[in-house]
């Protein structure tokens, strides 16, 4: 079996349900339900005897040795971690606490039980660690894509935290040879992505006839993938992957953020027609310190593992939207408490 960290949120769910429907191997999912984390999402695998959900802090060191000496996973894969770029300029120390802090107690953890391991189990053990393309910091609009050996210029707390998160993870290798593996992945997009983020807050919005709120003046540019593609390339690197190796990952999908959120209210338009989406669409104040561009260079994860993305941009938006509309209930049940503060105290100061 293995061992998921982070399960309940968005990646990490829409990783469990893969597996399970692609594998089929146990697994056993540690996720302390933040805000972020929403057992909702797993709800396709309620009563499934193969997923064990464990509520828990991965800096938790008693609870994570004690489910990794029970279950003896074959791997962890480490999606937990706090994700937001614009909570992390407002808040943070929960952005340490648990991207750092708790990824070294989690590799501490695993450093012992790996210690306990022989032979084939040995051999096979993995620790998977999930990051992001936003360690590289920002690029100038002509710059090469980033690519595994460009160096690291994290710019906003969320970045650098898990800036700090892929040191420990390469040192963790290096000095104790414990067999990881990295990926660093573009933005990312789908089904169960939690309202806060780009592409459901604004469809959220849209639907509720709220305005679009493009921040600065929209022409920053971020390259998307669709979250099921970069399952499919966790797995690969999970199974085929060089042990102690980065793999970028990436959709071949540079947009503007505007042309994303026009691109969006056009399929929305499509989809649930009777309103002009785009008017909607309003520009407030920058985010401080915002990357003006993003984009990877996925040839090595091509070349060695032969991993590529199935969707296009147009492809995958079409099936998250469809996905939105056809769960109102989910945005109901994740659109309360905590994410209603956040958007009012979020929005009211942007637009100022
Ligand atoms: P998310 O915020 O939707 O989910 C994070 C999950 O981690 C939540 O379920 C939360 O409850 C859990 N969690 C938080 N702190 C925890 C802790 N201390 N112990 C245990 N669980 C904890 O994030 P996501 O978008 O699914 O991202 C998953 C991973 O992928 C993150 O490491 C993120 O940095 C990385 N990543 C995300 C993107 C993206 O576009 N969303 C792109 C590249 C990489
Ligand atoms: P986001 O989804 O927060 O991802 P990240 O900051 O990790 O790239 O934002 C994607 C882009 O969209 C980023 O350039 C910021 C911008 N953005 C807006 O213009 N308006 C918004 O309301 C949000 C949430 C993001």
């Amino acid at each position: 079996m293995i061992l998921v960290t982070g399960g309940a949120g968005f990646i990490g769910a829409n990783f469990v349900l893969d597996w399970l429907a692609a594998a089929g191997e146990p697994v056993v999912n540690l996720d302390k339900l933040t805000y972020a984390g929403n057992l909702g999402n797993l709800a396709p695998v309620e009563g499934d005897r193969r997923h064990v959900f464990v509520r828990g802090d991965i800096g938790d060191a008693a609870l994570v040795e004690g489910l990794l000496v029970t279950h003896r996973p074959r791997a962890v894969v480490n999606f937990a971690a706090e994700s937001h770029v614009d909570r992390s300029i407002h808040g943070p120390a929960a952005f340490i606490d648990t991207n750092v802090a708790g990824t070294f107690r989690l590799l501490e953890s695993v450093r012992g039980y790996f210690g306990t391991l022989q032979g084939g189990e040995r051999e096979r053990f993995r620790f998977l660690h999930v990051s992001t393309d936003e360690v590289y910091g920002s690029l100038g609009p002509g710059d090469p894509a980033f690519s595994e050996t460009t160096g690291y210029a994290p710019n906003s707390p969320y970045s650098a935290s898990k800036a700090a998160s892929d040191h420990l993870v390469r040192a963790w290798h290096h000095t104790y040879g414990l067999p990881t593996l990295t990926t660093n992945c573009s933005n990312n997009y789908g089904p169960r992505q939690f309202p806060e983020k780009l592409i459901p807050l604004m469809i959220v919005n849209a639907l509720a006839g709220k305005p679009l709120p493009v921040y600065g003046d929209g022409a920053q540019v971020r390259d998307w993938l669709y979250v099921g593609d970069h399952c499919g390339a966790i797995r690969a690197v999970l199974e085929r992957g060089r042990v102690g190796e980065v793999y970028n990952v990436g959709g071949n999908a540079e947009m503007r953020n505007l042309d994303v959120v026009n691109a969006l209210c056009a399929t929305l338009a499509q989809l649930r027609p009777g309103r002009d989406y785009a008017a909607q669409i309003a520009f407030v104040r920058d985010r401080p310190g915002h990357d003006r561009r993003y984009a990877i260079d996925a040839t090595k994860i091509q070349r060695e593992l032969g991993w590529a993305p199935a969707e296009t941009f147009a492809t995958g938006l079409e099936r998250t939207v469809r996905w939105y509309l056809d769960n109102a209930q989910w945005l109901d049940n994740v659109q309360s408490g905590d994410y209603r503060r956040w958007i009012a105290e979020q929005y009211t100061e942007a637009a100022k």
